[in-house]
């Protein structure tokens, strides 16, 4: 199902519904009172009697209409017209739509407030558009015989003019849709259903799909290259680990090679530092910094961007058995630093030494990592900001733009010298964790040990990449976030 552009006047659109996104503007601009008149007035009566006030997230379903060619009316708030931003369309738009699409087959017109389009400018409302159709219907009932939704059979957006950059925004938003229903179909599966071999396997089913190289390592060459943190962690599971390395060959020799790190903690118990029921419940969701990864360079083939990009994701279970990781433990990191493990739950780090240290002998040049890592930046950030940890300004600054663009929430975070002595061991060269303050950061401090000198940014996603309640927009359970953020800065790589 793709969607398209239309120039036809809303009224006249034959659709099931016509989804009306409307701002808190009086009076109702012009597109919105050619809808009104031939609805007889309903909306401004709807509005005068504040049965219907355009607050953001506000839905209201007039069925059964006459007047106008579509048979139901969705109306949606955006809220006020000079603050609405792309995430209020994208969270209203996904909020009717999700109304929608109940019924099998349903086809739907969506008309956008006009002194909106002229703010967002027609090409971002097109691609949120396109984004938010592919998105709306997928739900984390994944596991039920009768799912809530299913896909639309037509979808239109109704604009005043159309030109080849809207085309190319319906494109592209199209492939980060599809992009974000991959990475939440895979972090909302479980872990016995997603376990590192299960996941290198769609990796692969992927690569073929959209023409990417593929590579997996195998535990017997993971050993052959040394990467002995990361198999320490493995090593308690009876599934063995994996590494995927994925290639976007998209342009000449000489642009950038743009590397991708994912950690793919595919179950996190904690190891025998364990976990709390209450902590352990939702650690399927622990690999959604590879699975955004894959993503994103799943986007950026689908999008043919002249980038050279490679993805490397780490995949591992955290396990307790007999074989299992121990508390004082030395591991000796592909690079050879050696590690002293005070705590078998921080693994993610364990993981990730690895897989950057790969990474950079691999000739990655500009690296950005995503992890999970964390429950202080949680604390310190909440549920829906990225944390940002950077030694390269630059980097960090076009990640924080995309962040913007893409309707997304980044923050930067610190990285001073003086928390590099917490990690420091009596035994080995460093330790797995440093004191309970400061907690992301003395993670992120351990991350750069193993970058060299590459530019470099971590980002830890343990808030942003799942949500524990329900939205008018979206269920709980996987977000797929950051991955608009990553095709947003991809796409600008790419000029
Ligand atoms: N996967 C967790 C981090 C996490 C916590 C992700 C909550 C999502 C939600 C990570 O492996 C972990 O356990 N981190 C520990 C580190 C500690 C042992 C230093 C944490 O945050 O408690
Ligand atoms: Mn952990
Ligand atoms: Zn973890």
């Amino acid at each position: 199902m793709t969607s398209s552009i239309s120039t036809e006047a809303p009224v006249t659109v034959t659709t099931d519904w016509l989804i009306v996104l409307m701002a808190d503007a009086k009076p109702l601009s012009e597109t919105l009172q050619q809808i009104d008149s031939a609805l007889g007035g309903t909306i401004s009566e709807l509005v005068k009697s504040e049965q219907f006030s355009a607050k953001p997230q506000q839905t209201l379903c007039l069925y059964q209409r006459s007047g106008i060619a579509a048979k139901h009316v969705v109306l949606a708030g955006l809220g006020d017209a000079e603050k609405c931003d792309l995430r209020n369309v994208r969270h209203s738009l996904l909020a009717a739509l999700r109304l929608c699409c109940e019924q099998p087959d349903q086809s739907v017109a969506v008309v956008v407030d006009d002194s909106v389009i002229t703010r967002l400018t027609p090409e971002t409302v097109a691609e949120v558009f396109a984004d938010a159709i592919v998105v709306a219907t997928v739900d984390a009932d994944i596991y039920k015989a009768k799912r809530a939704r299913s896909a639309f059979a037509s979808t239109t957006l109704c604009l005043a003019n159309s030109s080849d950059s809207v085309s190319a925004s319906v494109n592209r938003g199209t492939a980060i849709g599809q992009s974000c229903v991959l990475v939440k179909n895979l972090v909302n599966r479980t872990a016995n259903d997603i376990y590192p071999e299960s996941f290198a396997a769609e990796a692969v089913k992927l690569a073929r799909e959209v023409g990417l190289e593929v590579t997996i390592l195998d535990e017997k060459q993971l050993a052959a290259e040394r990467m002995g943190a990361m198999l320490a962690v493995s090593q308690g599971s009876v599934r063995p680990a994996r590494l995927v390395k994925l290639v976007w060959d998209g342009a000449g020799n000489d642009s950038p090679k743009l590397g991708l790190v994912g950690k793919g903690v595919t179950f996190d118990s904690g190891g025998y530092s364990i976990k709390p029921s209450d902590g352990m419940i939702s650690m399927k969701a622990d690999m959604a910094g590879a699975a955004s990864a894959l993503g994103a360079i799943v986007a950026a083939a689908r999008l043919n961007l002249p980038i050279h990009l490679t993805a490397y994701l780490g995949l591992v279970e955290n396990m307790i058995s007999g074989n299992a990781y121990r508390l004082g433990d030395v591991l000796t990191a592909r690079n050879g630093t050696t590690i002293e493990v005070h705590n078998t739950d921080a693994e993610g780090r364990l993981v990730l030494a690895d897989v950057l240290a790969y990474a950079v002998d691999d000739g990655a040049e500009q690296i950005v990592d995503l992890a999970t890592l964390t429950g202080a930046c949680v604390v310190a950030l909440g549920e829906e900001i990225t944390g940002m940890f950077a030694k390269d300004d630059e980097l960090a600054s076009e990640l924080t733009a995309a962040a913007t663009a893409a309707g997304e929430y980044f923050w930067p975070m610190p990285m001073h010298d003086h928390f590099e002595p917490l990690l420091k061991s009596s035994v080995a060269d460093c330790k797995n964790v440093g004191p309970r303050w400061g907690g992301a950061v003395t993670a992120a401090k351990f991350l750069q040990k193993f970058v060299g000198d590459s530019r470099w940014v971590h980002l830890d996603i343990a808030g942003p990449s799942w949500s524990d309640s329900s939205t008018a927009w979206q269920d709980a359970g996987a977000t797929a976030s950051p991955v608009r953020t990553l095709v947003k800065w991809l796409s600008r790589k790419s000029g």
